[in-house]
């Protein structure tokens, strides 16, 4: 119910990389009120938006989201990370996932890494676009996204101007520690 710094960073690489994803089939997770996707849509990607299956009022945000934002014909589904749903089955091809914020609770960690894995495995040139405010020095994704076979890269948020705590005339980063990452499949470890 509620924006979260992190979305502002996500948003404002999709917009520094407007032109690249006009067309491009996206799925945010964890999209809450939607920020990412919803600029997304408006930049000509065919997104479709999710949240928990087990939380209908953040579902209904979704769509709150697109009506408020004059988008008709955005698909919203119920995504919980970690389970294997008929919604996830019948998931047209993805080219990118966006994420923001949602790495806020160790225990889902590893539940999101697999559903990310598994659209992966279904589509593998696909990449997972996220934003991850630390909140403790202790965690890391680093060794589950090992185990499961998919590689990191940081981007510095300078590369895209996010490095201010002021975004798109909102005060929201502030002077929180955000990290953009790109999560793929680590091909060398398929081989
Ligand atoms: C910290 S909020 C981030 C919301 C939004 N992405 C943003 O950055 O403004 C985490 C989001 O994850 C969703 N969520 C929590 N547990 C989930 C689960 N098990 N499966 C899918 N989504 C979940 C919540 O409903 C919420 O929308």
């Amino acid at each position: 119910m509620y924006v979260w710094p992190c979305a502002l960073v996500l948003a404002q690489y999709i917009w520094f990389h407007r032109s690249v994803i006009t067309g491009k089939r996206i799925l945010e997770v964890g999209a809450g009120v939607s920020l990412p996707g919803v600029l997304a849509a408006k930049c000509a990607a065919n997104v479709i938006l999710s949240d928990s299956a087990a939380m209908p009022q953040c579902i209904q945000n979704c769509s709150r989201s697109c009506r408020q934002n004059h988008l008709l014909g955005v698909p919203v589904i119920g995504l919980t990370w970690g389970e294997i749903s008929p919604d996830l089955l019948d998931l047209p091809p993805i080219d990118i996932v966006l994420g923001s914020d949602v790495f806020y609770e160790p225990k889902d960690f590893e539940d999101i890494i697999v559903t990310v894995r598994f659209i992966m495995e279904r589509n593998p040139k696909a990449e997972f676009w996220t934003t991850y405010q630390v909140r403790s020095e202790d965690w890391s994704i680093e060794a589950l996204l090992s185990k499961w076979n998919l590689k990191c890269t940081n981007v510095p948020l300078k590369m895209f101007n996010a490095d201010k705590e002021c975004l798109a005339e909102s005060n929201l980063p502030g002077r929180h520690s955000i990290q953009m990452m790109i999560v793929t499949l680590d091909m060398d470890k398929l081989d």
